[in-house]
């Protein structure tokens, strides 16, 4: 065993859809502002009765059935998300149960929407070391509990989705490079304000609003763009390529606009850009994962292609990745 790679990739996206028009009517906005702002169409939300371990057992199904295997082969379950089930247990314990796995470890990681990048690098180190050989790796996030429908700023940018990989160990390396970071002094740019330890819910944490999506987008705008052209950069440095030889650059899906100018800095044509944004929105730890897996099943990723990968979220956070298919 010399290295690790991706045996499967799956997403899911739940079935009500919510449109630009769909925002027009609840706040002061209009398809056009969203379309030119954003580059976003529509976005999914989960039913009453889904929570985000229903959604990560539909994704890992479709990355098992990729890849060949079944529940059982699965060694290692992780799970990315901000919008757990429930605070404890693990959403990972509750994925591992329902899909029917053996007794194998389970935890989650909340990183926000760098979650599936970071994800990856917590799969690959733990297959590295030995410790474990398949690993379930899903992203996902529920996003619309907890976003304020009369909030204009934030209300329109976020969907809900799951997005899983299965990492195995490989005789050749395809897990090429990574760069991660975090600055905890950002902390009040994108955050939930109330649960948590510091403002646990009450009448009137509720009543003050304190259980929403709070983000200042300007300030997140900035820094996403400059952190995650560092993070690209880092990983490209670390697999020892230049950005412009990637063959597909995969940042993550929350603003057209920080999308391509990460594309620009890399220096790849607008083919080259894995976009899927109009079709979910922000779909926070997902957006990579969901990218990957409709570019690998329309047939335009294919095994030996370079990816570089590139996300930021809050803490603020930020991970790059590159991987050959
Ligand atoms: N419809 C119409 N007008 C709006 C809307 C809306 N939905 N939202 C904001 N505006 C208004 C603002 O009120 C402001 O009006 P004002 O000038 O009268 O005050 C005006 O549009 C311009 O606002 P800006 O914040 O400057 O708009 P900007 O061009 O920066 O776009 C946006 C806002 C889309 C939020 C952008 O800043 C952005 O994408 N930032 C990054 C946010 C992000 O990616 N967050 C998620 C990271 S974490 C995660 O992925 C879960």
């Amino acid at each position: 065993m010399k290295g690790v790679q991706v045996l499967g990739t799956g997403h899911y996206l739940p079935d009500e859809i919510l449109t630009n028009e769909y925002f027009e009517k609840i706040v002061d906005t209009s398809d056009e502002w969203i379309r030119t702002r954003t580059g976003m169409e529509k976005r999914h939300r989960i039913a009453k009765n889904q929570a985000t371990s229903d959604m990560c057992v539909e994704a890992a199904k479709n990355a098992l059935d990729m890849a060949g295997m079944k529940p059982e082969d699965i060694d290692l379950v992780i799970v990315g998300t901000v919008t757990p089930d429930m605070l404890f247990p693990a959403t990972a314990a509750l994925v591992q149960n329902k899909l029917g796995c053996r007794t194998v470890p389970a935890f989650d990681f909340e990183i926000g929407c760098s979650g599936f990048v970071y994800g990856l690098a917590i799969g690959y180190s733990f297959i590295l070391s030995g410790l474990y050989k398949n690993v379930l790796m899903i992203a996902a996030d529920a996003l619309t509990t907890i976003t304020d429908y009369t909030d204009r700023n934030t209300c329109v940018l976020f969907g809900d989705a799951a997005s899983a990989v299965i990492l195995g160990p490989s005789d050749k390396n395809k897990v090429l490079g990574f760069n991660m970071g975090a600055d905890g002094s950002q902390d009040k740019i994108l955050y939930m304000p109330a649960g948590g330890s510091r403002i646990p819910a009450s009448e009137e944490s509720v009543k003050n609003k304190l259980h929403f999506i709070k983000m200042e987008g300007q300030s997140v705008f900035k820094i996403a763009v400059e952190r995650m052209i560092e993070s690209l950069k880092g990983a490209c440095d670390m697999a020892g390529i230049e950005p412009s030889s990637l063959d597909y650059i995969i940042p993550h899906q929350a603003n057209l606009r920080i999308m391509d100018a990460v594309r620009k800095f890399a220096k790849l044509d607008p083919d080259r850009l894995v976009n899927t944004l109009a079709e979910h929105g922000n779909t926070s730890a997902s957006t990579i994962g969901i990218a990957f897996d409709k570019f690998v099943r329309a047939g335009k990723i294919k095994r030996g292609n370079l990816i570089g990968m590139t996300a930021f979220g809050a803490g603020l956070s930020w991970a790059g990745a590159v991987i050959e298919f």
